[in-house]
């Protein structure tokens, strides 16, 4: 615990001295989805592996830059490639990023992910806004000693995805003629993907997409009163779902196209939240 709280304050020292006073929204760009941080304008792009104390992603879709820059006039902080569990990290490590971004002083998190979708209504390249979460990790980041400084014991989830944010963003994405999904994101670990038989007992609790990322960012954020919006690219249809395998490049593919439009929803968003 003292080197996790060492390493945020390392990385947020470090990160800090090169933010800009507009720096406000934190962006996290999940798997295939890193073509967003092109779009940022002004960049100053770093590798993880500068920033100290950080950590450094491994998984194939996720760069590991971080990005300072703007986006449609707004300051925006980028995280190029995410971290997971199941690359080995543990849940506590998890919450260094979203700390970080906590301690130099975002004041709304953005997160982003590919995602299968469980919903029968929903189709391959729909973008969903999570509207909650159910923990399937067997973990919790919020697991230990608590840190005091970042936020209490025992946190409230009830609007971890914030209800204001929401509406704000179902708004402007229908003026936008954006379609957005609503619905709830299980997370679960992987990385194999779900069986069919877990979608089922899945769907039957109340998932309509399930993914590998998110919760510990969201727990995390909850934690220490970042206001979120989760937004999910839903890449396939969940395992049995469709008549052929499940592959990460078939993620990476439709995230990319589907890109475009959550570049599209970003723009229209950010300059008004
Ligand atoms: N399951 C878990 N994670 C995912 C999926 C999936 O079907 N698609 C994209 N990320």
């Amino acid at each position: 615990m003292e080197n996790l709280l060492t390493n945020i304050e390392q990385a947020a020292v470090w990160i800090s001295g090169r933010t800009r006073q507009n720096t406000e929204i934190g962006l996290i760009l999940g798997s295939g989805l890193s073509p967003i941080g092109e779009e940022i304008e002004d960049a100053d792009v770093f590798s993880y592996s500068e920033i100290p104390g950080f950590l450094q992603s491994t998984v194939e879709g996720h760069f590991g830059r971080l990005i300072i820059g703007n986006l449609e006039g707004r300051g925006v902080i980028a995280l190029q490639g995410r971290f997971h569990r199941f690359e080995g990290y543990s849940m506590q490590e998890l919450t260094l990023p979203i700390r970080v971004l906590k301690r130099i002083g975002i004041k709304t998190l953005i997160t982003t992910n590919a995602a299968g979708a469980l919903n029968e209504d929903y189709r391959p390249g729909d973008v969903l806004l999570i509207t909650d979460h159910i923990n399937l990790m067997g973990g919790n980041p919020l697991m230990g000693p608590n840190l005091e400084q970042f936020g209490t014991r025992f946190p409230d989830m009830s609007d971890a995805f914030s209800k204001k944010l929401r509406d704000e963003v179902k708004a402007i994405a229908a003026k936008a003629g954006i379609e957005l999904r609503e619905g709830v994101y299980g997370g679960l670990v992987g990385p194999s993907f779900e069986t069919p038989a877990e979608i089922r007992a899945l769907r039957a609790i109340g998932t309509d997409a399930v993914g590998f990322s998110a919760v510990p960012e969201v727990i995390t954020a909850a934690h220490c009163g970042l206001p979120l919006i989760g937004i999910s690219c839903l890449t396939n249809m969940a395992a049995g779902m469709q008549t052929y395998p499940l592959t990460h490049e078939e993620t990476l593919d439709i995230a990319a196209g589907a890109s475009r439009k959550i570049i599209r929803l970003l723009k229209a968003i950010i300059p008004q939240i």
